[in-house]
C-alpha cells in the first residue's frame, strides 16, 4: 500500500504523521513546491519511527511526482490557508490553479488512486479536482465532514461532561458557515442528545461548530491542522482497510437529497472502492431548507470555478 499526500505545510505533514503511526501503508510519499520542506518533515518524522514503532517510511519530493507513481489514495492538501478575515471562498483564484495542477501530475503517474481533497474552499476544489482527474466521482471526495463533526462531538463532550468517543453525530452541506449539523442524528452512546442538553446550549454549540475553523483561524492566525490533518487520514483509513466506515463526505451528487452536479458533505459508506454509497436521510421540511441554502452557497462558488475555467 502507498499513500502520497501532495502539501508538506500543518495539515499535509500531520495527515502524514498520523497515516504512519496507524501505519496504514509501507510508504508514505510527501511532495510540496518548497525545496526542501517535504525532505525535511518527511526526515523528521521517519526518525519518530524507532520512538513510536512504526515501519511506515516517509519519504518527501520537492516538486517531483515521479515517486508517487502506482499511489491507493492521495490526499491534496495544497494551496493558501486562509487569514483571519477571510473566508474559505477567497482562496479559489489561488488554490483552483494549484489543485488543477496537482491533480494532473498524481493522474499521470497513478491513474488508479482514490483521491481526497482538503484545500479550500473544499466542495469547490473537491469539483475541481473531479473536473481535472476524469475518473468516477466515488474515486474523487472532499474531507470536510469528519472534521466539522469533530468540532461538534468535541464541543459537546465538553458541555456534558463526558467522552468524545460516545458522542456520534452526523452533518450535511458545504465546509462553510452554511454547514448542518444534524441534532436529530446526535446520540450520546445512544442516547438522543436533546435528552441530555437544553436547546439553548445545543443551539449555541451548532453555531460554534459552524465557525469552528473561523475561531482557529482568529486565535493562531492561520487555519488549523492537527484535527484536519488527522479527520484526512481517517479517511485513508477507511479506505486502505476497507472499514465501510460511515462519514459525512464531500461526494458528487447525482439525484440524492433531490440535488444534482454538485460537491457536497452527505454520509456516505467509506471503503476500498472509495465512496461505496450514498446513504440519504429522511429529513424534515426545516433540515430540508438548510442542506438546499448550502447547496445554494457552494453552487455560487462552482459557478466561479466555471467561468474561470470557461
Ligand atoms: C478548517 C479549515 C481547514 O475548517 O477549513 O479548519
Amino acid at each position: 500500500m502507498k499513500i502520497t499526500v501532495v502539501g508538506a505545510g500543518n495539515v499535509g505533514a500531520t495527515c502524514a504523521d498520523v497515516i504512519a503511526h496507524k501505519e496504514l501503508a509501507n510508504e508514505v510519499i510527501l511532495i510540496d513546491i518548497k525545496e526542501g520542506l517535504a525532505e525535511g518533515k518527511s526526515l523528521d518524522m521517519w526518525q519518530t519511527a524507532p520512538v513510536n514503532y512504526y515501519n511506515t517510511r516517509v519519504k518527501g519530493y520537492t516538486n517531483n511526482y515521479e515517486p508517487t507513481a502506482g499511489s491507493d489514495v492521495v490526499v491534496i492538501t495544497s494551496g493558501l490557508p486562509r487569514k483571519p478575515g477571510m473566508s474559505r471562498d477567497d482562496l479559489i483564484a489561488t488554490n483552483a490553479g494549484i489543485v488543477k495542477s496537482v491533480t494532473e501530475n498524481i493522474m499521470k503517474y497513478s491513474p488508479n488512486a482514490i483521491v481526497i481533497v482538503v484545500s479550500n474552499p473544499l466542495d469547490v476544489m473537491t469539483y475541481c479536482a473531479y473536473l481535472t482527474a476524469k475518473i468516477p466521482s466515488h474515486r474523487v471526495m472532499g474531507m470536510a465532514g469528519i472534521l466539522d463533526t469533530a468540532r461538534y462531538r468535541a464541543f459537546l463532550a465538553e458541555a456534558l461532561d463526558v467522552s468524545p468517543k460516545d458522542i456520534q453525530a452526523m452533518l450535511l452541506g458545504g465546509h462553510g458557515d452554511t454547514m448542518v449539523p444534524l441534532p436529530r442524528y446526535t446520540t450520546v452512546s445512544g442516547i438522543p442528545v436533546t435528552e441530555m442538553i437544553d436547546g439553548a446550549a445545543l443551539d449555541a454549540i451548532v453555531e460554534r461548530t459552524k465557525k469552528g475553523g473561523g475561531e482557529l483561524v482568529n486565535l493562531m492566525g492561520t487555519s488549523a491542522w492537527y484535527a484536519p490533518g488527522a479527520a484526512a487520514a481517517q479517511m485513508v483509513e477507511a479506505i486502505v482497510r476497507d472499514q465501510k466506515r460511515i462519514f459525512p463526505v464531500c461526494a458528487w451528487l447525482t439525484g440524492e437529497y433531490g440535488l444534482n452536479d454538485i460537491y457536497l458533505g452527505v454520509p456516505v459508506v467509506l471503503g476500498a472502492k472509495g465512496i461505496e454509497r450514498i446513504i440519504e436521510l429522511d429529513l424534515t421540511e426545516e433540515e430540508k431548507v438548510l442542506v438546499k441554502d448550502s447547496a445554494a452557497a457552494v453552487k455560487e462558488v462552482m459557478n466561479v470555478l466555471d467561468n474561470m475555467n470557461a
